[in-house]
């Protein structure tokens, strides 16, 4: 059986550039008319480029997903354009960090605004659209912070960690619907938000350490599992949190093998 979603109507949040521009991708390569969400003009101008030259349907939308009325207005004009939405990827978020002794408030704000209420608010604009059709996919991006945290990630693991929950609750809620509602946590993707493709040596090998599988994911990883928990082959899928990590932790010394 292969993954189709022709014709399916995909939205996906922060898919102006890094793992959300792949998501996007591939799920326009499986056949979905993808609607790309941004805060950012020139990373949505960027998108619109692929899209043109690659002669893909969809639409671009500036949207910050923190504003209930930006959200609201992006959704209606999509429902509008489309006639429906069965796949939304909440994908946009952000990392900001510090102890616990100095993390402000701002940075607290900053993280749950944008991992924990912006895929709220857009759940919420889509929900009604799902439950006329009889039919949804929403996938939530959490990260491998909701299982196992790092020193200097409160704000950020705390926010993930409430998307794993409101992820389980709007399955239950959504389920006479027949809409789906996962999350997945993504472990260490090199992309502008964390640097890691420009750590010290010591420390990336540190850090790779941790991994079953021993090298970085990719973007097109966890597009992967995205794709298929949006198409059919997920349909008995629902409040579930997946690992997208190379088996990060799957053991105490993952190391230990490659010795
Ligand atoms: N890269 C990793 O290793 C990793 C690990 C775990 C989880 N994640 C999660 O995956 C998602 C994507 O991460 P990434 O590494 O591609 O990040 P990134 O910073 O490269 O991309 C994030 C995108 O979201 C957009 N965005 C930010 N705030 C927004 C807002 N308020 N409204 C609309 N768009 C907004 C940005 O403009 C950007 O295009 C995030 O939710 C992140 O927490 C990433």
């Amino acid at each position: 059986m292969l993954i189709d979603l022709k014709d399916k109507v995909a939205i996906v949040t922060g898919a102006g550039r890094g793992i959300g521009r792949v998501i996007a991708r591939t799920l326009a390569d499986e056949g979905a008319i993808v609607a790309i969400v941004d805060i950012r003009q020139d990373l949505l101008d960027d998108a619109s480029m692929e899209w043109l030259e690659a002669g893909l349907p969809g639409a671009r939308l500036l949207a910050d997903v923190r504003d209930a009325a930006q959200v609201s207005a992006a959704v209606a004009a999509i429902d509008e354009q489309f006639g429906r939405v069965d796949i939304l990827v909440n994908n946009a978020g952000v990392a900001a960090g510090a102890r616990v002794d100095k993390l402000s408030e701002e940075v607290w704000d900053a993280n749950f605004d944008t991992n924990t209420k912006g895929g709220f608010l857009m759940c919420q604009a889509v929900s009604p659209i799902m439950q006329r059709q009889g039919a949804g996919r929403i996938i939530n991006a959490a990260s491998f912070a909701a299982i196992i945290p790092s020193i200097g990630s409160a704000a950020y693991a705390a926010s993930k960690s409430a998307v794993v929950q409101f992820t389980r609750v709007l399955a239950g809620e959504l389920g006479p619907f027949n809409v789906t509602v996962n999350s997945y946590s993504p472990g260490m993707i090199p992309t502008d938000m964390n640097g890691y493709a420009h750590l010290p040596e010591a420390r990336k090998q540190r850090l790779l350490d941790t991994l079953t599988l021993r090298r970085w994911g990719e973007p097109q990883d966890v597009a992967n599992l995205v794709c298929f928990l949006a198409s059919d082959l997920a349909a008995y899928v629902t409040g579930a949190s997946i690992d997208v990590s190379g088996g990060k932790f799957a053991t105490q010394i993952p190391s230990v093998a490659y010795e």
